[in-house]
Protein backbone atom coordinates (compact mmCIF):
# COMPACT_ATOMS: atom_id res chain seq x y z
CA UNK A 1 0.00 0.00 0.00
CA UNK A 2 0.97 4.02 -0.70
CA UNK A 3 1.75 5.84 2.50
CA UNK A 4 0.14 9.11 1.06
CA UNK A 5 1.82 11.58 4.07
CA UNK A 6 3.65 12.72 1.13
CA UNK A 7 0.77 13.88 -0.53
CA UNK A 8 -1.57 15.53 1.94
CA UNK A 9 -0.30 18.11 4.25
CA UNK A 10 -3.21 19.99 5.84
CA UNK A 11 -1.34 21.60 8.81
CA UNK A 12 0.00 23.86 5.72
CA UNK A 13 -2.83 23.72 3.52
CA UNK A 14 -0.57 21.67 0.36
CA UNK A 15 -2.49 18.51 -1.27
CA UNK A 16 -0.68 17.12 -3.94
CA UNK A 17 -1.89 16.74 -7.26
CA UNK A 18 -1.30 12.74 -7.86
CA UNK A 19 -4.54 11.70 -5.35
CA UNK A 20 -6.95 12.72 -8.32
CA UNK A 21 -5.11 10.96 -11.34
CA UNK A 22 -3.27 7.85 -9.58
CA UNK A 23 -4.79 4.66 -10.57
CA UNK A 24 -3.05 2.91 -7.74
CA UNK A 25 -4.04 5.08 -5.06
CA UNK A 26 -7.63 4.99 -7.19
CA UNK A 27 -7.55 1.56 -6.24
CA UNK A 28 -6.13 1.77 -2.45
CA UNK A 29 -9.17 4.48 -1.84
CA UNK A 30 -11.80 1.56 -2.73
CA UNK A 31 -10.13 -0.93 -0.75
CA UNK A 32 -9.78 1.56 2.99
CA UNK A 33 -11.81 4.59 2.48
CA UNK A 34 -14.71 3.44 0.47
CA UNK A 35 -14.79 -0.76 2.26
CA UNK A 36 -14.59 1.33 5.37
CA UNK A 37 -16.74 3.99 5.34
CA UNK A 38 -20.45 4.58 6.00
CA UNK A 39 -21.82 4.67 2.40
CA UNK A 40 -25.35 6.64 1.28
CA UNK A 41 -27.90 4.77 -0.84
CA UNK A 42 -31.07 6.21 -1.06
CA UNK A 43 -34.02 7.37 0.44
CA UNK A 44 -36.69 5.04 2.63
CA UNK A 45 -39.24 6.63 -0.07
CA UNK A 46 -37.98 4.76 -3.11
CA UNK A 47 -38.60 1.01 -0.82
CA UNK A 48 -41.92 1.51 0.69
CA UNK A 49 -43.56 -2.05 0.31
CA UNK A 50 -41.92 -5.52 1.03
CA UNK A 51 -40.17 -6.52 -2.65
CA UNK A 52 -39.10 -2.59 -3.88
CA UNK A 53 -35.77 -2.39 -4.99
CA UNK A 54 -33.44 -0.21 -5.94
CA UNK A 55 -30.05 -0.56 -7.58
CA UNK A 56 -26.82 1.34 -6.62
CA UNK A 57 -23.28 1.43 -6.06
CA UNK A 58 -21.00 1.85 -2.89
CA UNK A 59 -17.51 2.81 -4.27
CA UNK A 60 -17.16 0.68 -7.54
CA UNK A 61 -19.54 -2.35 -5.91
CA UNK A 62 -22.87 -2.81 -7.42
CA UNK A 63 -25.26 -2.95 -4.88
CA UNK A 64 -29.44 -4.32 -4.36
CA UNK A 65 -31.02 -2.45 -1.66
CA UNK A 66 -34.81 -3.95 -0.85
CA UNK A 67 -36.88 -4.21 1.83
CA UNK A 68 -37.63 -7.96 3.20
CA UNK A 69 -40.91 -9.78 4.56
CA UNK A 70 -40.65 -8.22 7.52
CA UNK A 71 -40.15 -4.53 6.66
CA UNK A 72 -36.45 -4.27 7.15
CA UNK A 73 -34.14 -2.39 4.62
CA UNK A 74 -31.20 -4.77 3.59
CA UNK A 75 -28.63 -4.34 0.62
CA UNK A 76 -26.37 -6.79 -0.67
CA UNK A 77 -23.43 -7.25 -3.24
CA UNK A 78 -25.43 -7.04 -7.13
CA UNK A 79 -23.26 -10.04 -7.74
CA UNK A 80 -24.23 -13.81 -8.29
CA UNK A 81 -22.85 -16.44 -6.44
CA UNK A 82 -21.91 -18.65 -9.26
CA UNK A 83 -20.93 -17.06 -12.10
CA UNK A 84 -20.84 -13.21 -10.67
CA UNK A 85 -22.96 -11.67 -13.01
CA UNK A 86 -25.05 -9.06 -11.56
CA UNK A 87 -28.21 -10.51 -10.10
CA UNK A 88 -30.33 -7.71 -11.25
CA UNK A 89 -30.40 -5.17 -14.06
CA UNK A 90 -32.94 -2.79 -13.53
CA UNK A 91 -32.18 0.78 -11.73
CA UNK A 92 -35.60 -0.16 -9.39
CA UNK A 93 -38.54 -1.95 -9.11
CA UNK A 94 -40.57 -5.12 -7.22
CA UNK A 95 -40.11 -8.69 -6.93
CA UNK A 96 -40.72 -11.50 -5.12
CA UNK A 97 -37.34 -12.95 -5.55
CA UNK A 98 -33.77 -11.88 -6.80
CA UNK A 99 -33.30 -14.44 -10.35
CA UNK A 100 -30.01 -13.99 -12.20
CA UNK A 101 -30.37 -14.17 -16.14
CA UNK A 102 -27.26 -16.64 -16.87
CA UNK A 103 -27.71 -18.92 -15.01
CA UNK A 104 -31.58 -18.99 -13.21
CA UNK A 105 -29.90 -19.22 -9.76
CA UNK A 106 -32.43 -17.08 -7.58
CA UNK A 107 -32.37 -15.39 -4.48
CA UNK A 108 -34.95 -14.50 -1.66
CA UNK A 109 -35.29 -10.98 -0.24
CA UNK A 110 -33.38 -11.83 2.60
CA UNK A 111 -30.63 -13.23 0.31
CA UNK A 112 -30.97 -16.67 0.68
CA UNK A 113 -30.17 -18.80 -2.80
CA UNK A 114 -33.70 -21.08 -2.97
CA UNK A 115 -33.62 -22.10 -6.07
CA UNK A 116 -30.83 -23.46 -8.62
CA UNK A 117 -31.35 -25.23 -11.73
CA UNK A 118 -29.88 -28.94 -12.24
CA UNK A 119 -29.03 -28.69 -8.49
CA UNK A 120 -28.80 -32.59 -8.65
CA UNK A 121 -25.60 -32.18 -10.40
CA UNK A 122 -23.88 -31.01 -7.66
CA UNK A 123 -21.33 -32.90 -5.33
CA UNK A 124 -23.81 -34.17 -2.18
CA UNK A 125 -20.56 -33.42 0.31
CA UNK A 126 -19.75 -30.24 -1.67
CA UNK A 127 -22.81 -28.39 -1.79
CA UNK A 128 -24.60 -26.51 1.02
CA UNK A 129 -26.83 -24.16 -0.65
CA UNK A 130 -27.21 -22.10 2.34
CA UNK A 131 -23.65 -21.26 1.70
CA UNK A 132 -23.86 -19.50 -1.51
CA UNK A 133 -26.73 -16.37 -0.65
CA UNK A 134 -25.67 -13.01 -1.64
CA UNK A 135 -23.29 -11.05 0.43
CA UNK A 136 -24.76 -8.77 2.90
CA UNK A 137 -23.51 -5.12 3.69
CA UNK A 138 -22.33 -5.29 7.23
CA UNK A 139 -24.83 -2.58 8.72
CA UNK A 140 -26.97 -0.67 7.41
CA UNK A 141 -29.15 2.46 9.22
CA UNK A 142 -31.17 5.53 7.95
CA UNK A 143 -31.09 8.74 9.46
CA UNK A 144 -33.56 11.49 8.64
CA UNK A 145 -34.38 9.68 5.83
CA UNK A 146 -31.81 8.62 4.28
CA UNK A 147 -30.09 5.00 3.84
CA UNK A 148 -26.64 4.65 4.84
CA UNK A 149 -24.44 1.22 4.76
CA UNK A 150 -21.12 -0.20 5.61
CA UNK A 151 -19.09 -3.00 4.68
CA UNK A 152 -17.35 -2.59 7.74
CA UNK A 153 -18.65 -4.46 10.70
CA UNK A 154 -16.33 -2.33 12.89
CA UNK A 155 -17.55 1.17 11.77
CA UNK A 156 -18.99 3.00 14.21
CA UNK A 157 -22.63 3.79 14.56
CA UNK A 158 -24.19 6.03 11.96
CA UNK A 159 -25.14 8.30 14.40
CA UNK A 160 -21.20 8.77 15.58
CA UNK A 161 -19.89 9.38 12.18
CA UNK A 162 -22.83 12.25 11.86
CA UNK A 163 -21.77 13.74 15.23
CA UNK A 164 -22.76 17.58 15.00
CA UNK A 165 -23.30 17.27 11.48
CA UNK A 166 -26.53 15.83 12.70
CA UNK A 167 -27.50 19.45 13.94
CA UNK A 168 -26.88 20.72 10.64
CA UNK A 169 -28.78 18.25 8.52
CA UNK A 170 -32.04 18.35 10.66
CA UNK A 171 -32.19 22.09 8.91
CA UNK A 172 -32.87 20.30 5.22
CA UNK A 173 -34.58 16.81 6.41
CA UNK A 174 -36.37 17.94 9.48
CA UNK A 175 -38.56 21.13 9.15
CA UNK A 176 -41.81 19.55 10.27
CA UNK A 177 -43.12 16.54 11.75
CA UNK A 178 -43.97 14.77 8.99
CA UNK A 179 -40.48 14.15 7.26
CA UNK A 180 -39.40 14.31 3.62
CA UNK A 181 -39.76 12.54 0.06
CA UNK A 182 -38.23 12.41 -2.89
CA UNK A 183 -39.93 13.27 -6.21
CA UNK A 184 -39.21 12.83 -10.06
CA UNK A 185 -36.78 9.83 -10.02
CA UNK A 186 -32.75 9.63 -9.76
CA UNK A 187 -31.11 11.92 -12.18
CA UNK A 188 -27.88 10.36 -13.13
CA UNK A 189 -24.78 11.65 -15.35
CA UNK A 190 -20.84 10.98 -16.08
CA UNK A 191 -18.87 13.50 -15.53
CA UNK A 192 -14.96 13.60 -16.27
CA UNK A 193 -13.10 14.34 -12.93
CA UNK A 194 -12.21 12.77 -9.69
CA UNK A 195 -15.42 12.23 -7.37
CA UNK A 196 -13.25 13.90 -4.26
CA UNK A 197 -13.28 17.48 -6.60
CA UNK A 198 -16.91 17.64 -6.29
CA UNK A 199 -16.85 16.20 -2.73
CA UNK A 200 -14.63 18.52 -1.74
CA UNK A 201 -16.16 21.16 -3.38
CA UNK A 202 -19.52 20.57 -1.71
CA UNK A 203 -17.99 20.11 2.00
CA UNK A 204 -15.63 23.26 2.15
CA UNK A 205 -16.37 25.82 -1.35
CA UNK A 206 -17.98 28.66 -0.83
CA UNK A 207 -14.84 30.57 -2.36
CA UNK A 208 -15.94 29.96 -6.25
CA UNK A 209 -19.79 30.71 -5.95
CA UNK A 210 -19.24 34.79 -6.76
CA UNK A 211 -16.74 33.88 -9.83
CA UNK A 212 -18.00 30.46 -11.48
CA UNK A 213 -22.10 31.13 -10.72
CA UNK A 214 -21.42 35.23 -11.56
CA UNK A 215 -23.71 35.09 -14.37
CA UNK A 216 -26.11 32.47 -12.83
CA UNK A 217 -26.74 34.79 -10.05
CA UNK A 218 -27.42 37.86 -11.68
CA UNK A 219 -30.48 35.61 -13.54
CA UNK A 220 -31.64 34.82 -10.27
CA UNK A 221 -30.55 37.77 -8.25
CA UNK A 222 -34.02 38.72 -6.37
CA UNK A 223 -33.18 42.71 -6.74
CA UNK A 224 -31.21 42.47 -10.36
CA UNK A 225 -28.45 44.07 -8.95
CA UNK A 226 -26.07 40.68 -8.77
CA UNK A 227 -23.91 39.02 -6.83
CA UNK A 228 -21.65 41.66 -5.94
CA UNK A 229 -24.38 43.61 -4.12
CA UNK A 230 -26.30 40.28 -2.34
CA UNK A 231 -23.13 37.85 -2.75
CA UNK A 232 -19.96 38.73 -2.44
CA UNK A 233 -19.86 40.36 0.85
CA UNK A 234 -21.97 37.08 1.99
CA UNK A 235 -21.42 36.54 6.42
CA UNK A 236 -21.37 32.70 7.08
CA UNK A 237 -19.99 30.15 8.55
CA UNK A 238 -18.39 26.62 7.38
CA UNK A 239 -18.64 23.76 9.72
CA UNK A 240 -15.73 20.86 9.68
CA UNK A 241 -15.13 17.74 11.96
CA UNK A 242 -12.37 15.44 11.97
CA UNK A 243 -14.73 12.48 10.33
CA UNK A 244 -14.39 14.58 7.26
CA UNK A 245 -17.90 16.00 6.67
CA UNK A 246 -18.48 19.73 6.47
CA UNK A 247 -21.48 22.70 5.56
CA UNK A 248 -21.04 25.95 4.79
CA UNK A 249 -23.92 28.56 4.97
CA UNK A 250 -24.74 31.69 4.97
CA UNK A 251 -26.68 33.86 7.73
CA UNK A 252 -29.15 36.09 6.05
CA UNK A 253 -32.44 35.88 7.47
CA UNK A 254 -33.75 37.55 4.46
CA UNK A 255 -31.83 37.04 1.28
CA UNK A 256 -32.56 33.58 -0.27
CA UNK A 257 -33.08 32.17 -3.61
CA UNK A 258 -35.66 29.77 -2.98
CA UNK A 259 -38.54 29.26 -5.75
CA UNK A 260 -41.02 32.26 -4.83
CA UNK A 261 -44.17 29.49 -3.84
CA UNK A 262 -41.52 27.45 -1.49
CA UNK A 263 -40.65 30.80 0.27
CA UNK A 264 -44.36 31.63 0.05
CA UNK A 265 -45.21 28.08 1.90
CA UNK A 266 -42.88 27.64 4.84
CA UNK A 267 -43.93 28.90 8.06
CA UNK A 268 -40.56 30.70 9.19
CA UNK A 269 -42.16 31.24 12.36
CA UNK A 270 -42.91 27.15 13.21
CA UNK A 271 -39.79 26.36 11.83
CA UNK A 272 -37.85 28.61 13.99
CA UNK A 273 -39.86 27.18 17.13
CA UNK A 274 -38.66 23.64 15.98
CA UNK A 275 -35.13 24.04 14.96
CA UNK A 276 -34.29 27.56 16.50
CA UNK A 277 -33.31 30.74 14.68
CA UNK A 278 -29.55 30.06 14.25
CA UNK A 279 -30.23 26.87 12.16
CA UNK A 280 -33.39 28.55 10.34
CA UNK A 281 -30.94 31.22 9.62
CA UNK A 282 -28.18 29.57 9.06
CA UNK A 283 -28.08 26.10 7.52
CA UNK A 284 -30.75 25.99 6.08
CA UNK A 285 -30.38 28.76 3.69
CA UNK A 286 -28.26 28.76 0.27
CA UNK A 287 -25.37 26.53 1.48
CA UNK A 288 -24.01 23.43 0.70
CA UNK A 289 -22.42 20.61 2.82
CA UNK A 290 -20.95 16.93 2.31
CA UNK A 291 -21.29 14.14 4.36
CA UNK A 292 -17.72 11.85 4.08
CA UNK A 293 -16.82 10.60 1.49
CA UNK A 294 -19.31 11.00 -1.38
CA UNK A 295 -22.82 12.14 -0.49
CA UNK A 296 -23.69 16.03 -0.92
CA UNK A 297 -26.74 18.31 -0.27
CA UNK A 298 -27.71 21.38 -1.25
CA UNK A 299 -31.13 22.66 1.82
CA UNK A 300 -32.49 25.53 -0.73
CA UNK A 301 -32.11 23.67 -3.98
CA UNK A 302 -33.50 20.43 -2.23
CA UNK A 303 -30.96 18.75 -3.90
CA UNK A 304 -29.31 15.56 -2.59
CA UNK A 305 -26.21 13.40 -4.41
CA UNK A 306 -23.71 11.32 -4.54
CA UNK A 307 -20.31 11.06 -6.12
CA UNK A 308 -19.80 7.37 -7.63
CA UNK A 309 -16.06 6.82 -8.53
CA UNK A 310 -15.75 5.23 -12.11
CA UNK A 311 -12.02 4.99 -12.04
CA UNK A 312 -9.76 8.21 -11.23
CA UNK A 313 -10.85 10.45 -14.21
CA UNK A 314 -14.11 9.80 -14.29
CA UNK A 315 -17.69 10.30 -11.73
CA UNK A 316 -20.91 9.52 -12.18
CA UNK A 317 -23.59 11.70 -10.25
CA UNK A 318 -26.54 10.66 -9.05
CA UNK A 319 -29.19 13.17 -7.64
CA UNK A 320 -32.24 13.13 -6.15
CA UNK A 321 -34.77 16.01 -5.27
CA UNK A 322 -35.96 15.90 -1.47
CA UNK A 323 -38.90 17.86 -0.23
CA UNK A 324 -40.99 18.19 2.46
CA UNK A 325 -44.16 15.65 2.71
CA UNK A 326 -46.39 18.27 3.77
CA UNK A 327 -45.98 20.33 0.69
CA UNK A 328 -48.44 20.84 -1.21
CA UNK A 329 -48.50 19.58 -5.31
CA UNK A 330 -48.03 23.47 -6.83
CA UNK A 331 -45.42 23.55 -4.22
CA UNK A 332 -43.63 20.49 -4.68
CA UNK A 333 -43.83 21.17 -8.30
CA UNK A 334 -42.09 24.72 -8.08
CA UNK A 335 -39.53 22.79 -5.58
CA UNK A 336 -38.49 20.40 -8.18
CA UNK A 337 -38.55 22.86 -11.53
CA UNK A 338 -36.43 24.99 -9.29
CA UNK A 339 -33.52 22.45 -8.18
CA UNK A 340 -33.59 20.67 -12.19
CA UNK A 341 -33.42 24.37 -13.20
CA UNK A 342 -30.38 25.33 -10.82
CA UNK A 343 -28.84 21.76 -10.16
CA UNK A 344 -30.13 19.54 -12.55
CA UNK A 345 -27.84 17.44 -15.11
CA UNK A 346 -28.39 20.96 -17.38
CA UNK A 347 -29.33 23.36 -14.19
CA UNK A 348 -27.00 26.87 -14.36
CA UNK A 349 -25.13 26.07 -11.24
CA UNK A 350 -24.18 22.58 -12.06
CA UNK A 351 -23.18 23.50 -15.42
CA UNK A 352 -20.57 25.78 -14.22
CA UNK A 353 -19.61 23.24 -11.50
CA UNK A 354 -19.30 20.19 -13.81
CA UNK A 355 -17.01 22.28 -16.35
CA UNK A 356 -14.66 23.12 -13.53
CA UNK A 357 -13.63 19.70 -12.60
CA UNK A 358 -13.58 18.01 -15.77
CA UNK A 359 -11.66 20.93 -16.95
CA UNK A 360 -9.01 20.55 -13.92
CA UNK A 361 -8.72 16.45 -14.47
CA UNK A 362 -8.17 17.16 -18.20
CA UNK A 363 -5.36 18.60 -17.33
CA UNK A 364 -3.88 16.88 -14.39
CA UNK A 365 -1.87 14.04 -15.86
CA UNK A 366 1.31 16.14 -17.14
CA UNK A 367 4.22 15.96 -15.50
CA UNK A 368 4.97 19.10 -14.85
CA UNK A 369 1.53 20.21 -13.97
CA UNK A 370 1.94 17.22 -11.17
CA UNK A 371 5.24 18.93 -9.52
CA UNK A 372 3.40 21.71 -7.82
CA UNK A 373 0.50 21.27 -4.66
CA UNK A 374 -2.19 22.69 -4.84
CA UNK A 375 -3.25 25.56 -2.48
CA UNK A 376 -5.72 25.08 0.45
CA UNK A 377 -4.60 27.51 3.17
CA UNK A 378 -7.35 29.76 3.21
CA UNK A 379 -8.43 30.61 6.75
CA UNK A 380 -5.75 28.26 8.67
CA UNK A 381 -6.28 29.04 12.05
CA UNK A 382 -9.29 30.67 12.45
CA UNK A 383 -11.50 27.56 13.18
CA UNK A 384 -13.17 27.87 17.00
CA UNK A 385 -16.54 27.55 18.63
CA UNK A 386 -18.49 30.45 18.15
CA UNK A 387 -21.05 29.45 20.91
CA UNK A 388 -24.16 29.28 18.44
CA UNK A 389 -23.15 26.64 15.36
CA UNK A 390 -22.14 23.45 17.46
CA UNK A 391 -18.80 21.58 16.28
CA UNK A 392 -15.52 23.62 15.03
CA UNK A 393 -16.85 26.66 12.88
CA UNK A 394 -14.40 29.11 10.46
CA UNK A 395 -15.57 31.87 8.71
CA UNK A 396 -17.98 30.98 5.18
CA UNK A 397 -14.78 31.51 3.08
CA UNK A 398 -12.55 29.05 4.29
CA UNK A 399 -10.69 25.35 2.78
CA UNK A 400 -11.14 23.90 6.84
CA UNK A 401 -13.83 21.63 5.97
CA UNK A 402 -11.52 20.82 2.71
CA UNK A 403 -8.14 20.26 4.77
CA UNK A 404 -10.16 18.74 7.19
CA UNK A 405 -11.68 16.44 4.55
CA UNK A 406 -8.34 15.01 3.27
CA UNK A 407 -7.13 14.63 6.49
CA UNK A 408 -10.05 11.99 7.03
CA UNK A 409 -9.57 10.70 4.20
CA UNK A 410 -5.33 9.75 4.85
CA UNK A 411 -6.13 9.14 7.47
CA UNK A 412 -8.28 5.70 5.94
CA UNK A 413 -5.67 5.26 3.62
CA UNK A 414 -2.82 4.85 5.90
CA UNK A 415 -4.22 2.29 7.95
CA UNK A 416 -4.88 -0.98 7.52
CA UNK A 417 -8.49 -1.52 6.99
CA UNK A 418 -11.09 -3.54 8.87
CA UNK A 419 -10.35 -6.61 5.59
CA UNK A 420 -7.04 -6.32 6.08
CA UNK A 421 -6.59 -6.98 9.89
CA UNK A 422 -8.84 -9.51 9.13
CA UNK A 423 -6.27 -11.10 6.73
CA UNK A 424 -3.56 -10.69 8.61
FE1 LIG B 1 -25.84 -16.24 -11.94
FE2 LIG B 1 -24.81 -18.35 -13.17
S1 LIG B 1 -23.96 -16.36 -12.95
S2 LIG B 1 -26.73 -18.17 -12.22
Amino acid sequence: RIDVSSLIDTDHGLIDRAIFTDRRLYEQEQARVFASSWLFLGHVDQLLKAGDFFTTFMGEDPVIVTKDKSGRIRAFLNSCRHRGARVLRADYGSTRAFTCTYHGWSYDLEGKLISVPNEVGYSQELWNRDEWGLLEVAQLDTVLGLIFATWNPKAPPLDEQLGDMKWYLEAFLDRDSEGTTVVGGITKWVLKGNWKLAAEQFGTDWYHVNMSHASALMVLSPTGKGPKAEIANTAGRQYSDDRGNGTGFPVHPKSRFDAGPVHKHYDYAAMRERLGAARVEGPMTTGHATIFPNFSYLPVNGSIRVWHPKGPDEMEVWAWTVLDKSMPEEVRTAQRLYNLRTFGPSGIFEQDDGENWSEIQSISHGWRTNTVPLNYQMGIGTEAEDGVHPGSTSELYSDAAGRRFYKRWAELMNTPAWHEEAEQ
